[in-house]
């Protein structure tokens, strides 16, 4: 593998990311300052995942905003394949979508592709992903979502509804447009063929555009969706990427639900969380302390400074003391992690007793096929 190159697919991501090039070669385009400041405009509101540039793509967010301007309402989509619990990085669109909702006042649709990952994981057994299904739920229901305007689709569950859609889709994807988007071999099972049809199919559950934050290696899918849409006389879905969360070993490759140890689970005890930090958090320190307060740190490689900036430091003055006293070596690693520990541990501490009282509220988001 050459030092540039990175590999962003939805089942797997390798590589340090360059997010520019990725924007030329899945053919997006980038979140312009003008585009930012609109939404900023228009929601009322500005967001630090927004002017931090951690959604930094997208497709037609224009058109969603030129309709909405008009008095013509989008509705929200987002997913998640339940192939473990929760790690942090699944949090970014969710947490966005859960802003855009409250500052647009739209209906929202969660998906748990429960046969995706039975299918994609050789070791997962059906009943295993759909327990992680409703476990991941939990964690989405914790981030504040109401019933009234939001419903959680479970594919095995609401297959009745997600079915006549998903064929209409299906109908218009031949075997050649998936395999040139996915790599797809003769030897992937029929499900993985089929499958992009039944992530297509929430984007039509309503007769309204839709938009759909997600984490950008979500985005093959949509292109065949948007491909689709017009043909089958639909909207296109509109798109709004996040970069990845990168894994705790970073840089490159994303944080992932299978590789326990440089992922934070949203189940973690404040101890694990600890440990994980402590030990696997990749480091833009120097060697020693003394070289350190001398030539100070990198916190644009350092993961524990990442992970505040993305998500866990929404405030941009504390954030940026922290860059210039890392930077400039007045701060050493062991007290930047130290920093993050007690900011993931906060965040875990409250949405952990918001994710048990979830489970009280989980059937009245359940979508009901009928
Ligand atoms: N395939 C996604 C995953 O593996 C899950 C998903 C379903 C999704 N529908 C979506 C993600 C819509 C983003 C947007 O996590």
């Amino acid at each position: 593998m050459v030092s540039d190159d990175f590999i962003v697919t939805p089942w797997h991501v390798q590589g340090e990311i360059d997010y520019d090039k990725l924007i030329k070669r899945f053919g997006t385009q980038k979140i312009s300052d003008q585009l930012s400041e609109r939404i900023k405009k228009i929601a009322g509101d500005d967001h630090f995942m927004l002017r931090r540039q951690i959604f930094f793509s997208h497709r037609d967010m224009n058109k969603i905003l030129d309709e909405y301007e008009k008095g013509n309402k989008f509705f929200l989509y987002t997913g998640r394949g339940p192939s473990g619990h929760t790690h942090i990085g699944h949090l970014i669109p969710w947490v966005f979508a859960k802003w855009l909702q409250d500052k647009f006042d739209v209906n929202m649709y969660f998906q748990l592709t429960d046969d995706e990952k039975f299918f994609s994981k050789q070791n997962l057994k059906l009943e295993e992903t759909k327990k992680f299904a409703f476990e991941n739920a939990l964690d989405f229901i914790a981030l504040g979502f109401k019933s009234k305007n939001t419903k959680i689709i479970i594919d095995t569950e609401n297959i009745q509804m997600l079915y006549p859609i998903a064929a209409e889709v299906a109908k218009k994807i031949n075997f050649s447009n998936i395999k040139a988007v996915f790599g797809f071999t003769n030897d992937t099972n029929i499900g993985m063929i089929f499958y992009t049809s039944l992530q297509s199919a929430p984007c039509f559950i309503e007769e309204k555009p839709v938009l759909i934050p997600l984490g950008v290696d979500q985005d093959p899918h949509f292109r065949l969706t948007r491909d689709v849409a017009p043909r089958i006389g639909k909207p296109k879905p509109a798109l709004i990427h996040n970069i990845m969360m990168p894994s705790l070993e970073g840089p490159g490759g994303k944080m992932s639900a299978s590789e326990e140890n440089t992922t934070i689970y949203t189940t973690d005890t404040p101890e694990v969380v600890k440990k994980k930090i402590n030990k696997y958090a990749f480091s833009g320190g120097q060697p020693d302390v003394a070289q350190h307060r001398k030539l100070g740190g990198n916190p644009d490689i350092d993961v524990s400074y990442q992970y505040l900036k993305i998500f866990f430091e929404p405030d941009d003055m504390a954030l940026k003391k922290i860059y210039d006293d890392y930077k400039s070596g007045k701060m050493i690693t062991g007290e930047l992690k130290a920093i993050l520990i007690e900011k993931i541990n906060d965040f875990l501490k409250d949405h952990q007793k918001k994710r048990e009282k979830a489970r009280e509220q989980i059937d009245k988001f359940l979508f009901k096929d009928s």
